[in-house]
């Protein structure tokens, strides 16, 4: 097989496997975030622990609660997915072999915290309590997250899971998104102690990327959600390898790659991430789509290196999404302040900037500005957080002492606006002119 011909200029090369196509990948859908694997690898021990978890609910016995924790990417979501998988898939043909009285009764309600975020309302168990009632009820008989009183939620909640029986798994996954009201973990487990419930057993499983919300959690919650905790070592290079090569061998046409790619991938991953395979993954499909890009036939290492400077960028339009508005309004003003040729600035001038930015965005509810102190201590926050760089000025005694910001290496103008874009922001122009002091 003749490899480095252009397949564009040279359709008659009928030696090479790609003379009717120059795609690299052969199975996308193996790359996308959501694809459940057939196998979960170097997790055995995790997936030891974890599945004496659901022992009890296939064996018909009252369910345990699990807490799972572990940093992005490290596998929690799939190792669930794949053990609810053969759960329902065993006890299915379990059930076929046992009279109907003795059948395991299973439902299964899949809540990822994330994603009820709805406009102004933060994740709550209020929110939470509402995407299990409207799980559990036909589209016609939904209730909205708003308008009811937090109480009535629970107690709706609570009655359409008491028309069940047998088990009810709740599966919460990003579960620190639910943030301080903590009511819904700690009662959701304990519900048939308490008495909310009478016909089913509510099994809970908490899944976090987020190590402070576990320690931060009451000891009330402790105690009842978790019960057994699994934690989610990060993978090393080498684990991050074969993740890799098992997904690259699905996704990728066998001339796509080498095993240089499987190792700089791993190793960029390992290194960037912190033993995150998501990020691994991602880096592979990026790299592969670049090497298409440009007519490659097989993944380069500048087509990986081009790859993670990509994501790069991607996860920090990413993290300025994340911030608060104060953050953004702070980092949006620095964007037109950059533009302008006015970076660095002093503390006086953001202000002054931001305060534009806030009184635009705020017109109509005349939502006011931070004080210049209220403001600093957000921007010393992104000061932390490596958005923005800090110049100490000291002109020594008598000279005074005062600071300059600007973006750090890591963001520009650019980004903000992606960032704006993302949060369905309009981006506003902001008039800085005669602004500096
Ligand atoms: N042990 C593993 N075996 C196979 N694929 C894995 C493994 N761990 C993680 N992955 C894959 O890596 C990506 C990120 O994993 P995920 O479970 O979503 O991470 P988390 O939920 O911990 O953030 C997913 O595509 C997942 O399929
Ligand atoms: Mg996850």
């Amino acid at each position: 097989m003749t490899l480095g011909i252009s397949l564009h200029t040279d359709m008659d090369d009928i030696d090479s496997i790609f003379a009717d196509d120059v795609e690299l990948i052969q199975n996308a859908d193996v790359l996308e975030e959501d694809y459940t694997p057939q196998q979960i690898i170097c997790r055995d021990n995790v997936l030891e622990q974890y599945t004496s978890v659901f022992k009890p609910i296939y064996k018909g016995r009252p369910p345990q609660n699990a807490f799972l924790y572990g940093d992005t990417g490290v596998g929690k979501t799939a190792a669930t997915k794949y053990l609810r998988q053969n759960l329902e898939q065993d006890i299915e043909q379990k059930n076929k072999r046992l009279p109907e009285s003795e059948q395991v009764s299973l439902t299964v309600i899949w809540i990822n915290c994330e994603n009820f975020t709805t406009g102004d309302h933060k994740t709550s168990s209020y929110q939470v309590a509402v995407g299990i009632v409207n799980r559990l009820r036909d589209t016609g008989n939904r209730i909205t997250g708003t308008g009811y009183a937090p109480q009535d939620v629970y107690d709706i909640m609570y009655e359409e899971l008491d028309k069940l029986d047998g088990t009810v798994l709740v599966i919460l996954d990003e579960v620190d998104k639910i943030g301080d009201d903590d009511t819904l973990l700690y009662e959701l487990p304990r519900s048939r102690d308490i008495g909310y419930v009478e016909n089913v057993r509510v099994g809970v499983i908490g899944i976090s990327n987020d190590y402070t919300f576990r320690k931060n959690l009451s000891p009330k919650v402790k105690d009842s959600l978790c019960e057994t905790e699994i934690k989610f070592p990060a993978y090393d290079a080498g684990e991050l390898g074969q993740i890799l090569s098992t997904r690259a061998d699905l996704a990728l046409y066998d001339t796509a790659y080498t095993q240089e790619t499987i190792n700089l991938c791993s190793a960029l991953a390992y290194k960037e991430a912190s033993g995150s395979a998501r990020r691994a993954i991602r880096l592979l499909r990026r790299s592969a789509e670049i090497a298409e890009e440009n007519g490659s036939q097989q993944i380069e290492e500048k087509h990986i290196r081009q790859a993670d400077k990509d994501l790069e960028y991607g996860n920090i339009v990413e993290s300025i999404v994340d911030q608060d508005d104060e953050k953004l309004y702070i980092l949006k003003a620095l964007a037109h302040l950059d533009e302008a040729g006015l970076t660095p600035a002093r503390t006086r001038t953001i202000h002054a900037a931001y305060a534009r930015v806030v009184r635009t965005y705020n017109a109509e509810t005349g939502k006011e500005p931070l004080t210049q102190r209220g403001m600093f201590n957000h921007l010393s926050k992104l000061v932390m957080f490596g958005f923005v760089n800090t110049i100490d000025h000291n002109k020594g005694v008598g000279g005074g002492q005062w600071n300059e910001h600007e973006f750090s290496d890591d963001v520009n103008p650019r980004k903000v606006k992606d960032a704006f874009e993302d949060r369905n922001l309009q981006w506003v122009n902001i008039d800085v002119r005669g602004i500096k002091d």
